[in-house]
């Protein structure tokens, strides 16, 4: 295992000298696609609502170069000493292992538009945490794509390239997801956050770079199966609601339209699509408080997300409540802004703003409280706001 602190470019070292160890000779392209951290707005961007995410300092690497000869792919997962096999000469399929799927998804994308690289060499690794709601699959997906743009040589818009990774994640791995994980992955900036109108497709950068404010990552360490198939219960529960208010997308409708409806919404529905609107309403105010320095105002706007996604959208765990609760409890005083799950949820980590000078005293309570009442070790790390889709031989 790679170590997931050492700065890209080292990181970069390392793949390009497994490369090089298996296929014996020197890449020709290395890139890297991020995982994410969304500080607010969940379960809004299939609702063509407002998302706040950043990209974070964990990777997934590709080293490259193309083959020999043919049209073969030989993808080799250094982590799971694995290599995934398909051909570019026929239309690319879903197949084994499963983790291939994503990177299958986006060269058939490519194909698609009718761009298609020789066969390839590759050399995979990864720091993103597996499993953990931080966007591994994004990740790859961006990863892969970055690779198809060097080895065909020809860059293509950035939301035309989000969309081909969007697509692989439904088509090739069955989840039905929205456009965050993929865009923020390839729009990334340094030090910013990244306001995304979800239907526009229109983004704002938002400044993160108070010297006193870090980002708290805590992954729970539990990933409930029910995560999945619920995902998909919930945009359903959220498109039935769009359906009976009469409007396209549950963005379209102010909490007051949305009271004024509440006998016609079967209750659960209701809960569903008001957490919903709440929650684009929280997101669009926190961009402007984050904007002013205003934390605890941002503070309040990620716990009141936090409950409603407890409460109405019915996403959390007990895992997650206890890592919100410990942090809520440190408080402003400790050095706690505020703290939420973030991510589809079921598991997976939340997200916390803390003060710089406190936040290895917060890490440490985080973690010891969380075992002592969860029996589970829990791993913590910061993270600044990093760029996405980073080319770093190309
Ligand atoms: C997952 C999906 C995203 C988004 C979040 C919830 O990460 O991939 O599109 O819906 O859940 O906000």
């Amino acid at each position: 295992m790679i170590d997931p602190t050492l700065p890209l470019a080292q990181l970069a070292a390392q793949t390009a000298a497994r490369f090089q160890q298996r296929f014996g000779r020197v890449p020709r392209w290395i890139a890297a696609g991020p995982g994410r951290v969304n500080i607010i707005g969940e379960h809004t961007d299939y609702n063509d609502g407002f998302v706040l995410p950043m990209a974070i300092d964990r990777y997934t690497l590709i080293a490259a170069d193309f083959a020999y000869a043919g049209t073969k792919v030989q993808w080799h997962c250094a982590q799971r000493d694995v290599t995934a096999v398909f051909d570019l000469a026929t239309t690319v399929q879903k197949g084994e292992p499963k983790w291939s799927n994503y990177v299958r998804g986006v060269f058939a994308g490519f194909q698609r538009r009718g761009q298609t690289p020789k066969g390839l060499d590759v050399v995979m690794d990864c720091t993103v945490p597996l499993g953990g709601g931080l966007s591994s699959s994004a990740s790859l997906e961006v990863a892969a794509a970055t690779l198809v743009e060097l080895a065909t040589g020809k860059m293509i818009d950035p939301v035309a390239k989000a969309l081909i990774c969007q697509k692989a994640e439904h088509e090739f791995a069955g989840v039905p997801c929205g456009i965050m994980d993929q865009f923020i992955s390839v729009m990334g900036q340094q030090d910013q956050l990244l306001l995304l109108d979800c239907r526009t497709r229109q983004t704002q950068l938002v400044a993160l770079t108070d010297p006193e404010i870090e980002v708290l990552i805590a992954n729970t360490n539990v990933k409930h199966e029910l995560g999945s198939s619920q995902y998909a219960v919930r945009r359903k529960q959220c498109e039935d609601a769009a359906k009976i208010l009469g409007v396209m997308a549950l963005r379209d409708v102010s909490m007051a339209r949305l009271e004024a409806a509440c006998s016609r919404l079967d209750p659960v529905v209701f809960r569903r699509a008001k957490h919903v609107v709440g929650e684009i309403e929280r997101t669009v105010r926190a961009a402007t408080e984050v904007r002013a320095s205003n934390w605890p105002l941002v503070g309040e706007l990620m716990y009141a997300s936090h409950h409603s996604l407890r409460d109405d959208y019915e996403v959390s765990c007990r895992e997650l409540d206890v890592m919100v609760e410990i942090a809520q409890s440190i408080g402003p005083a400790g050095g706690v802004i505020g703290s939420r799950m973030t991510g589809g949820g079921f598991g997976g980590c939340t997200v916390s703003l803390v003060r710089k000078s406190k936040v290895n005293e917060v890490a440490r309570k985080l973690a010891a409280d969380y075992e002592a009442r969860t029996k589970i070790k829990p791993s913590l790390f910061v993270s600044r706001p990093a760029q996405g889709a980073v080319v770093l031989k190309g």
